[in-house]
């Protein structure tokens, strides 16, 4: 492979920078000047650069408009006060998108040219990442299948590219959920745990449905019984009864590995709560609920970080929080942005630097 080191850098001729309101900035709506592309031709990614961001040509046929082989990842960094900007876990990122891109018979990506490529395109376009709290810079690397080929298998050529965004926060407000039991969205041996566009493009009816309902998002369940709970739209989730965190386990591969999750377990102990990893049904929520223990649910997820959820519904059952009572996701949300915002120490080396 090409060295990430020799990545051609093409300039924009005039960055659109002054065209970004700071103060307004929903998420995933800006993106920054630059972006990194390669391709992955006879067996090797060749064609690395960054160069300036804009639309891509590609032929009707290309595969992945057709047959979906298509994954991304979501990472976001951060600028300190004194404007150290540092990216959150992208090794993480980088694992689990090859996890993705194996699972979906697609070639891993080289580390160096995930991470690398990732580091020179922040440190290019670094005037972009926001240092207001609650922004960050988003980072979405993708993959597609590009063969320009109609048939199903997998193409033999395929695109690499990471873009940038300037982004707000994702969620307001603490989120309203319902318990799906019609639809769902992995089952076991599928693609649950990988970060594939079509599990996005699957759960969108539910979620729509939820929408009209008056609901943020649905909390998905097993594919069998619909009593499991597994994961809500972009987020892991967390119960928290008496002072024991509960979270659905990873081993039936339905869920996504949440980097935000593995983060919150690791902080959630330091705090001094213990943490399960286990199956949860619905029934044991609600019991939980009816006898008091139940003192907080929360979702966790790189785009929404740590979300509040004031209410859960199953069939005509509700449970309702007032969040501002809380002691726990608000401080676990808080030590998290302390580690990234750098107020203390990295112990457990979690921040990429990108400019320091
Ligand atoms: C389906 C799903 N579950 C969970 C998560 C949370 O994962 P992470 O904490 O790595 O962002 C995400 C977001 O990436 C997701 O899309």
């Amino acid at each position: 492979m090409q060295a990430v080191e020799t990545i051609k850098i093409t300039h924009v001729e005039k960055s659109s920078l002054h065209q970004i309101d700071w103060n307004n900035l929903p998420f995933g709506k800006f993106f920054t000047d630059h972006m990194l592309e390669a391709d992955f031709i006879n067996g090797e990614w060749t064609n690395i650069q960054i160069r300036p961001y804009s639309s891509l040509q590609l032929s009707p046929a290309t595969a992945v408009f057709h047959y979906g082989q298509a994954i991304f990842e979501g990472i976001k960094a951060y600028k300190t006060a004194d404007g150290k900007i540092s990216i959150f876990r992208p090794e993480e990122n980088w694992k689990r998108f090859n996890l993705s891109a194996t699972r979906l018979e697609m070639p891993e990506v080289l580390e160096d040219l995930f991470l690398e490529g990732m580091r020179q395109l922040i440190q290019l376009d670094q005037a972009w990442v926001p240092a207001t709290p609650e922004y960050s810079l988003y980072i979405r690397p993708f993959m597609i299948a590009t063969d320009p080929v109609i048939g199903v298998k997998p193409s033999e050529t395929y695109k690499f590219m990471v873009i940038l965004s300037p982004s707000g926060p994702y969620y307001v407000e603490p989120l309203k959920i319902y318990v799906e039991e019609k639809y769902t969205r992995a089952a076991p041996g599928g693609v649950g745990f990988s970060k594939n566009a079509g599990n996005y493009a699957g759960s969108m009816l539910a979620t729509s449905i939820a929408r009209k309902a008056g609901y943020d998002q649905v909390l998905w369940t097993d594919a069998f019984e619909h009593k499991y709970l597994q994961e809500v739209g972009v987020m892991n989730v967390f119960f928290l009864i008496g002072n024991t965190a509960i979270t659905p386990s990873l081993e039936e591969g339905t869920i996504l590995a949440g980097i935000t999750r593995d983060s919150a377990i690791q902080v959630l102990r330091d705090m001094g709560y213990q943490v399960e990893e286990r199956p949860i049904q619905i029934d044991e929520v609600i019991s939980a609920h009816k006898d008091g223990t139940l003192r907080e649910i929360f979702g966790t997820g790189t785009a929404a970080t740590i979300a509040m959820i004031q209410q859960l519904s199953y069939r005509d059952y509700t449970i309702q929080f007032d969040t501002t009572q809380w002691e726990v996701a608000p401080l676990l949300k808080k030590n998290i942005n302390n580690i990234r915002d750098q107020i203390v120490p990295d112990t457990r080396g979690w921040l990429f630097p990108v400019n320091y």
